[in-house]
């Protein structure tokens, strides 16, 4: 099995930041043949998309291209899964969220899971494969809006997230008010997110190279999640090595 991630240790200055903020950015993660690897399963994904099936290629990215699904299992991600989850998890989604030159971004949002169930975690683990910039294909976040645990935070443009959902709030655990953020990523940047925590995704540049993205989540079962994007035939015999992962309680 080959090298997932450099060397790191998941010290609790990391779990404290990601619980503190919703989310954390650990810079220049992946191996750099891992990197190579995922921007040809990417491209490749990216050419189906043009193609009608029962089950887009972005939402089960990992039914349509074997690197991908042997990631979901890898060790080394089941081990940086575990350390942030704790025990039991399941495997949610593998989704490609590559962004060409000229997309026009995501408005703010939150996703769903256990709003009223404080000790269920969903996780989303995003690998940039090239990187982005502030303002480029670039990820927006508010540190604290997670701790709401609200599924439907949404906002066409930032002023109005800053003249609606944000006002009047402040960070459960700092007290500070909460805040917009634009963040960068080096390349092979590893993004963990709560799933509650508010997001965005700044338009690419028109002369930009494609931003090459996956994400894979996992969670704690006890409840449905509406992202669960699994076909019967892979929960049953998609990667022998994650059926233990697959099913959703
Ligand atoms: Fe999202």
């Amino acid at each position: 099995m080959n090298k997932l991630f450099k060397p790191y240790d998941w010290d609790p200055a990391y779990q404290n930041s990601l619980d503190i903020d919703g989310y954390l950015i650990i810079p220049g993660l992946l191996m750099d043949p891992v990197r190579e690897q995922l921007t040809d399963s990417l491209d490749k994904i990216q050419a189906m998309l043009s193609t009608e099936s029962e089950h887009s290629p972005n939402h089960y990215a990992a039914e349509y291209d074997p690197y991908l699904a042997s990631l979901i299992a890898h060790p080394e991600m089941l081990e940086l899964v575990s350390a942030v989850l704790g025990e039991p998890f399941r495997f949610d989604h593998c989704v490609s969220l590559n962004r060409l030159p000229g997309n026009c971004g995501v408005q703010w949002h939150s996703h769903e899971y256990g709003e009223g169930e404080s000790n269920l975690g969903f996780l989303r683990i995003f690998f940039y494969i090239n990187g982005f910039e502030v303002g480029d294909g670039g990820l927006k976040v508010v540190p604290g809006s997670h701790l709401f645990r609200d599924a439907k935070i949404a906002a066409a443009s930032d002023g109005e997230l800053e003249n609606g959902w944000l006002v009047g709030k402040r960070h459960p655990k700092t007290g500070a008010p909460l805040l917009i953020e634009e963040v960068s990523a080096t390349e092979g940047s590893v993004v963990l997110m709560w799933t509650h925590a508010a997001h965005a995704v700044s338009p690419r540049k028109r002369l930009s190279e494609t931003r090459w993205t996956v994400v894979y989540a996992y969670r704690n079962p006890g409840l449905p999640s509406n992202a669960r994007w699994i076909s019967k035939e892979f929960e049953l015999s998609g990667i022998p090595e994650a059926r233990h992962l697959m099913h959703l309680y």
